[in-house]
Parts: structure tokens; C-alpha cells; sequence
């Protein structure tokens, strides 16, 4: 594969492109890396096409003389997805960023992939339609991006992750072919399933260009509250019994301590008094159509808090109280990223398996001698583990802490649970495939890729 383009490959992307094609330094280090921890890879090259047609005639041109592609979004990924990793060129989907139509009749929305997620579901609100999954950074990452990373947020708790919203996509292959992968249905039993193969490929089998998405009435109301616990592993017990109870929350996301300490101060924010004795917190919240079932919901939750051990919950009683803690909430990967270098685990176990978890990273962080600082949505059995590098040696970095992961993972597992839930695999988890995965789904996982892929152009180097 070649690493270097050369002057005419420069020329016919120039010639195809004009000025949506750069060269320039600041652009090449703008599109070197996403969010993932500190890692950075120069392209040669930064593409913005804006009709499917370009981004064809890109891939046919690539896939001929084998040049790595890199597609991109907004560059908030967690798992290295948009970090080209050969050099090569990145093709930026942000010049894709119409919604193409709003389908009232079927409940439906057809969308480039370059539209902020959180614009896509203020348009469909005003309609009174809901497209819940709400990854942290909704208000950046682009919807394109969480198709290709199936992302989830706090919503899927009870609303389900990004694929179970995917009706139908138009991909450009590496090989420069346009197709459409299914029908813009809700069921379909018509062979096998491209557009859900295609949901949280990381970009590796196809560029995607059209998205439709499944719709759904917005609720019209929301309760929320704040639960501190004196004990962590407490907390995630709590999780599950709220869902034996009969309820079905929202949201229900888990932040330890330091989790809220961190974010607290790097938003400029004390408004929630954390005490020294409270260890976590649970921030819950339950939606629908009528106040009355959601007071009820909240009284049983109260009903199973009553049997564990908590302090004064608070209750958010207006909508600027609720906007306040989801921010909180939200901001807290941002904060910790801010604190310190650090490895971010999406880990993720069936959600009664969560006290385990959460015991079993303090112990690995003692053996190791590594602080974490853990939150996520808990209702999912999905946490974030930040293992922090603060005043950890490069040897103890760079050696001992991929042995903590892998003890880590392996725990995970033999947890019935797997070793990303949302953030996807990319370049950062990939050393830990096998943990997850035996020899032959790995071997049947890199020949999907061959058949989509045969000149291994397409955002090489991921998830194996
Ligand atoms: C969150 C992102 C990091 O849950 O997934 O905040
Ligand atoms: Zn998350």
C-alpha cells in the first residue's frame, strides 16, 4: 500500500475537487485524529466531496491504485475510527449535511451523513417526532458517525442503540459501486442484511451517503433524579432491581465520585454538594405520555432505593435543573480527558453482573496501581473505565496497564459480557479482539472485509 501520493494522484483529486481538496498543513492535523486519547497520524491528503457521485469516483480512483481511504465525521469518536492510520487521504463527510426529507406520513427521516446528531432530532421534535440515541456528544458527532460506530447515549436504555433505528442506507464500496443496502421498511426479511452489516462497521466495508431512520412519537414528559450512594458497588446493585420492579427508565446512568468531582470542576459547577462519604451517584430518569404513570414509576424506584442504603435524592424540578444535570452528566468523558492522560475501556456485562464489574476494576486498579475513574450507563451494564496515567511511569504505562486491560476484558467475558459497547473497536481495542472473539469469527469477520474490500483500502488498520 502506498503511503506517499503522488503529484498526478494529487492532480486528479484537484481536478476533481478544486478546493475541497487541501494540502495544507493546519488541515492535515485538524483530520489526524478524533477524540481517542492522544493518538494522531497525518494524512497525505484531506478530501470534502458532496455528491455520492464524487465520493465514487474517489473510491474507484483509490481502489486502482490503492490508496488508503479514511472516512470522517466529526471526529468525536472514542476508538481511533477516524485516525488514518496509513496516511493516505481522509474523505470528510461534512459537506453532506442536508436532511433530505422528514417523512410525517411513516415516521421516517432520510439524512446525509454529515448532520449534527443533535440538529437531526431538534428538527424531528418540532414535529413531534423523537430519534432517541444520544450519544455524549450529540451536539457535535455527526449521524453518519454513529451509524458507522452504532452508537448509544443514555437513551438506549430504553430506546434502544443506533442500529435498531438504521431502515436503509446508500454506501459507496471501495470499489466505487453505489448501491442502496435494503428498503425503507420496518420489517425485512429479504436475505441478508447489508444495512445492519453496514451499522458499526467503523467505516471499513462502504462510505455511507444516504441514511434512513426510523422514527418514533416524542414523549411529552420526563421525570429526573439524582440518587447518592455511600457505597459504589451498592449503586450497581441498585440497577438492576429497578428494572425487576417493572420499570423501564430512560435513563440510568452511574458516576462515581471522581467522576463527578472532575466534571463539577472543570465545568465551573458546584451546585451539587457531593459529601465526602458519597462514593456514586445514580442519575435517573423515567419518560412517557402521562404524568401520573411517570409519578408512580418514581414512586417504585423509591420503593427499591428505600432497601439500599442511600442519601437525600434529588429531584430536578425544572427543565433548566434536568438541562444542568444532564450536562453534568455529558461533560464528564470531556473533563476527565482534560485531567489527565488516560485509556478509556467500554466495557460492558449483562446489567445484574454490574457489581462484579465494578468491584473486580478497583481490584485490578490495586494490583496495578492505577486510579479509575468509572461512570456510564449502567442500565446497559455499560461502563466507562478511565484508567488514568497522573503519576504512572512510562514503563508502568506503556507495560503494566495493557496487562491490567487484558485481565480486565477477560473478566468481562467470562462475565457474559464484551469488551466495547459503544465507543467501538478502531485502532484501540484492537489488540483485544481475541479476548472477545474466537480464531474463526475473527477469520469470518476479515473475510466480509475482503469481499467488500478486496485491495484492503477502506479504513485499513481497524478493528483487526
Ligand atoms: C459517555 C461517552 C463517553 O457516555 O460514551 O459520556
Ligand atoms: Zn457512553
Amino acid at each position: 500500500m502506498k503511503n506517499i501520493l503522488e503529484e498526478t494522484h494529487i492532480s486528479f483529486f484537484k481536478k476533481l475537487l478544486d478546493d475541497r481538496c487541501s494540502i495544507k498543513k493546519e488541515d492535515l492535523f485538524k483530520y489526524s485524529h478524533d477524540e481517542t486519547e492522544d493518538i494522531s497520524v497525518l494524512p497525505d491528503l484531506v478530501l470534502k466531496p458532496k455528491t455520492t457521485e464524487e465520493v465514487s469516483k474517489i473510491m474507484k480512483y483509490c481502489n486502482e491504485n490503492k490508496i488508503p481511504v479514511t472516512p470522517s465525521g466529526a471526529r468525536t469518536g472514542l476508538s481511533g475510527g477516524a485516525i488514518p492510520l496509513y496516511s493516505g487521504i481522509v474523505m470528510s463527510m461534512e459537506k453532506f449535511n442536508k436532511i433530505l426529507e422528514i417523512d410525517e406520513k411513516n415516521h421516517q427521516i432520510t439524512t446525509e451523513p454529515g448532520v449534527i446528531t443533535e440538529v437531526l432530532q431538534e428538527e424531528v421534535k418540532n414535529k413531534g417526532l423523537f430519534y432517541p440515541p444520544d450519544p455524549a456528544s450529540k451536539g457535535s458527532c455527526f449521524i453518519g458517525g454513529n451509524v458507522s460506530e452504532n452508537s448509544g447515549g443514555p437513551k438506549a436504555v430504553k430506546y434502544g442503540v443506533t442500529n435498531e433505528y438504521v431502515l436503509n442506507l446508500e454506501i459507496v464500496l471501495p470499489t466505487g459501486e453505489i448501491i442502496w443496502t435494503g428498503a425503507n421498511v420496518l420489517k425485512n426479511a429479504t436475505g441478508y442484511n447489508l444495512t445492519q452489516l453496514i451499522t458499526g462497521s467503523e467505516g471499513t466495508l462502504a462510505i455511507i451517503t444516504k441514511i434512513v431512520l426510523k422514527l418514533i412519537p416524542h414523549p411529552t414528559h420526563d421525570l429526573l433524579m439524582l440518587v447518592p450512594f455511600f457505597n459504589a458497588e451498592e449503586a450497581c446493585k441498585v440497577v438492576a432491581e429497578i428494572f425487576r420492579e417493572g420499570i423501564i427508565p430512560s435513563g440510568l446512568e452511574f458516576m462515581e465520585r471522581e467522576a463527578l468531582l472532575i466534571t463539577q470542576k472543570f465545568i465551573g459547577e458546584n451546585s451539587i454538594e457531593i459529601k465526602k462519604e458519597h462514593k456514586a451517584h445514580l442519575l435517573i430518569e423515567v419518560d412517557g405520555f402521562n404524568k401520573e404513570i411517570l409519578m408512580d414509576e418514581c414512586t417504585k424506584i423509591m420503593s427499591v432505593l428505600e432497601k439500599f442504603k442511600t442519601d437525600e435524592i434529588l429531584f430536578a424540578e425544572s427543565k433548566s435543573q434536568k438541562d444542568k444535570l444532564w450536562k453534568l452528566r455529558r461533560s464528564v468523558g470531556e473533563a476527565v480527558k482534560a485531567h489527565s492522560i488516560y485509556k478509556e475501556e467500554d466495557t460492558v456485562v449483562p446489567r445484574y453482573k454490574l457489581p462484579q464489574l465494578i468491584s473486580y476494576i478497583k481490584k485490578i486498579g490495586n494490583k496495578y496501581g492505577f486510579k479509575s475513574v468509572c461512570y456510564g450507563h449502567a442500565g446497559d451494564g455499560n461502563l466507562h473505565v478511565n484508567i488514568l496515567k497522573e503519576n504512572l511511569t512510562k514503563e508502568q504505562w506503556e507495560n503494566d496497564i495493557p496487562k491490567a486491560i487484558t485481565s480486565l476484558f477477560k473478566k468481562v467475558v467470562k462475565l457474559g459480557g464484551t469488551i466495547s459497547g459503544e465507543h467501538g473497536i478502531g485502532i484501540v481495542q484492537k489488540p483485544y479482539m481475541k479476548i472477545a472473539f474466537s480464531e474463526k469469527n475473527i477469520e469470518l469477520m476479515k473475510e466480509i472485509k475482503s469481499v467488500f474490500d478486496p485491495n484492503g483500502i477502506l479504513n485499513p488498520g481497524k478493528i483487526f
